[in-house]
């Protein structure tokens, strides 16, 4: 189970990544595996087979899994004494929408199961656009190397985009269930690989502190905050079908937001806690007026020059594709009932963190409350990139006088000596590996998800509006502001 200490059993197994030649191999999943095996958390045996439509050779992907480890691993390369790890990498070639390829794939990874007895447990990683997932599913079921009825387990892993919307999103999944049962299919977000992302419910759950407190008798109101300092980076074509709405929100926020709402789960298991995620899906809701979104105009950042989106690579001039959103979402259950959840991510702003802050109420106004200008409590919960939990309140100043100010404890877990977090990838490959699927999505929080999203798009479809440019740079639209001021709060920026 992700969320205790319990191990679940490492099983030796074959790790087949389709679409291996591309960004997401190089940048995170080559050096996850390197940490993994540093760390002695990989199985043993255990092999990698990189497969690409390219003409390659196997030494020369090991020759690239050095150079991506060199690059962007958290731990440095070894040299000499990472011979072991590399040994592990092939390269197979094949161009997977051909059906007829998949026969010498099989036979392929049979010879390397005997070689390096692995027993048939295979962990295919899906790293190709989300159009191919059928055809790969597919055949891979139709040339016997889906789950089988024998003592081997294949387990498949997918990456988002899932889906534009519902009804694309549950076509997407037809056409994988129909091959992969749900229990072998490993929806990522890598947001819930992140360290911190793990530690809400340990901090909500394992508190006296906290939990008594987090409801609507005593929290104000919640906010998120996932801000990137990057442009769309040459990912115009896929963002200008995605915007933020579908590339952070319909993920990685909903996901975050019910892991700080769910309740209390009956066991710590995989499904357990998943039952409570979707109670949270299910209860979301939103107004037309309580949503606002921004596309980053030129701006300038340290004397740089930055372009407007529309003027981004392969991104059409007249895009009204948004680059940031503010959402305040409202929760239609006992815990939550009158409580804003006020959610904002955007690209080009002027920093990347996120976090998630619940500000508590005031005390009634009487003794020190009457006064005005005295703040509640604020707990903040950081995720990146100081990992960390950060809690503000009030003590008197030292000194004769009766004055209070607010105080902080902060802990950050990640400016401790010696500590190196481990990559978002790393624990979900960990954890495919072993079989727990506890941090990755089940399709009914994806469908539940995709509803409220698709609520949202659908109030945009029918305004005549212009989408509000922000300068990049900036903190997004004024209207972002709005939508708290209106409510008599403001965005807490960074708490320091
Ligand atoms: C991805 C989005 O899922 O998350 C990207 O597609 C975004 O657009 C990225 O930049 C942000 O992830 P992180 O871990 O850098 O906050």
């Amino acid at each position: 189970m992700a969320f205790q200490n319990g191990v679940k059993e490492m099983e030796p197994c074959i790790l087949v990544i389709f679409g291996a030649t591309g960004d997401l191999a190089h940048r995170k999943l080559y050096p996850a595996l390197y940490n993994l095996w540093q760390g002695g958390q990989l199985p043993d045996p255990f092999a990698v087979v990189s497969i690409g439509r390219r003409e390659k050779t196997t030494e020369i992907v090991r020759e690239e899994v050095v150079e991506s480890v060199q690059t962007f691993s958290r731990n440095e390369w070894e040299g000499g004494g990472s011979e072991d790890f590399l040994q592990k990498f092939y390269y197979y070639q094949q161009d997977f929408r051909d059906e007829e390829s998949y026969d010498h794939l099989q036979e392929f990874l049979g010879t390397l199961e005997e070689e390096w007895n692995t027993g048939g447990n295979r962990v295919y990683f899906l790293a190709v656009a989300p159009e191919f997932f059928g055809t790969i599913s597919e055949q891979l079921y139709h040339h016997g190397m889906a789950p089988n009825e024998g003592r081997s387990w294949q387990r498949v892993v997918i990456e988002k985009p899932f889906g534009q919307d519902l009804e694309s999103a549950k076509e997407l999944n037809q056409v994988i269930d129909r091959h992969f049962s749900e229990e072998n299919i490993y929806r990522i977000d890598h947001y819930l690989g992140k360290e911190m992302a793990q530690n809400i419910m340990v901090l909500r759950f394992a508190n006296t502190l906290f939990e008594p407190l987090w409801n609507n008798r005593f929290v104000d109101h919640v906010q998120m905050t996932l801000a990137e300092t990057v442009g769309v980076e040459g990912r115009g074509p896929y963002y200008e079908e995605s915007g933020a709405l579908r590339d952070m929100v319909q993920n990685h926020m909903l996901q975050l937001l019910a892991l700080v709402a769910m309740e209390p789960p009956v066991a710590l298991d995989t499904e357990s806690v998943r039952d409570e995620k979707v109670k949270v899906l299910r209860s979301l809701d939103i107004s037309p007026d309580s949503v606002v979104r921004g596309q980053y105009g030129e701006g300038t950042r340290a004397g740089e020059h930055l372009p407007a989106y529309r003027d981004e690579e392969r991104v059409s001039s007249a895009s009204t594709v948004e680059t940031f959103v503010a959402l305040k979402v409202s929760m239609e259950n006992f815990r939550w009932a009158g409580v804003p959840f006020y959610l904002r991510t955007g690209k080009r702003l002027p920093r990347k963190y996120s976090e998630i802050i619940v500000k508590f109420r005031k005390l009634p106004g009487v003794l020190y409350f009457q006064n005005e200008t005295l703040d509640s409590n604020v707990l903040v919960i950081r995720v990146q990139p100081d990992e960390g939990v950060y809690l503000k309140f009030n003590a008197k100043q030292p000194g004769t006088g009766e004055t209070i100010v607010p105080v902080t404890m902060d802990f950050c877990q990640n400016c401790m000596e010696g500590y190196n977090s481990p990559e978002a990838y790393e624990r979900l490959l960990y954890d495919v590996i072993r079989g727990d699927s506890t941090l990755f999505t089940r399709w009914d929080e994806v469908e539940h998800s995709w509803r409220f999203v698709d609520k949202i798009a659908q109030f945009w479809k029918g305004s005549r509006e212009d989408i509000p440019i922000y300068p990049s740079g900036t903190w997004g639209p004024v209207q972002s502001e709005l939508l708290l001021r209106e409510d008599g709060r403001d965005w807490l920026y960074h708490l320091q």
